[in-house]
């Protein structure tokens, strides 16, 4: 099984992983989006001798400081295994080499929107924690599930309070 970046040959096997990972289209669809408006940063895919059993993308996120400041950063997602393949670390594996090559290039953090019981394991906290939340959550309901990490040190911000923004593909799924 190798980890690599993702290629225009590979484009039915991640369409097809993501349906079956996932209980609705809406995460396949919006990776299309994302690779149709250039938000693609980075999809890294797991290919097991041809057969592609894992993905994960990275795409553009903009932090809107109250101040009225933008930062730059990354949005974790969808990643997504296999179910016959689940739970033999390569989730980890494509989150981790996702993570690390993005930290060499300079990229200061990244946000996410899932489960703190599995990320918590990558470092990933509370968004909250930094005053950040997401845009798409005024009321704050999913404010647990909104979470971030620095990618290289020195990264946290202030703690002014500011709002996420996703790519604006991500409203059309
Ligand atoms: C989430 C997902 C990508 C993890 O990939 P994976 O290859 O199975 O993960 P790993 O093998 O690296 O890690 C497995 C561990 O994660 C745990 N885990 C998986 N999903 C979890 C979740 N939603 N909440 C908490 N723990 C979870 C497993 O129980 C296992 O725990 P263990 O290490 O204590 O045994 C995969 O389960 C998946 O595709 N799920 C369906 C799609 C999905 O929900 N994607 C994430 C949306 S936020």
């Amino acid at each position: 099984m190798q980890i690599r970046a993702f290629e225009i040959k590979d484009e039915d096997g991640v369409d097809a992983l993501l349906k079956a990972a996932f209980p609705g289209p809406e995460e396949a669809r919006l990776v299309i989006a994302l690779r149709a408006a250039d938000a693609d940063t980075l999809e890294l895919v797991a290919d097991d001798h041809g057969r592609i059993v894992g993905t994960v993308m990275f795409s553009p996120v903009t932090t809107r400081v109250e101040d009225g400041d933008d930062l730059f950063g990354v949005g974790l997602g969808p990643v997504a295994v296999m179910p016959e393949h689940q739970s033999r670390g390569i989730g980890t594996a494509l989150i981790e080499a996702g993570i690390d090559y993005l930290a060499t290039l300079g990229v200061p953090w990244c946000v996410l929107l899932g489960d703190p019981d599995y990320y918590q394991r990558f470092d990933f906290k509370p968004a909250a924690s930094w005053n950040w939340s997401w845009a798409g959550d005024p009321d704050g309901a999913c404010a647990p599930a909104f979470q971030v990490r620095p990618l290289i040190t020195g990264s946290a911000p202030s703690g002014k309070v500011a709002t996420v923004h996703y790519h604006p593909a991500f409203l059309g799924v």
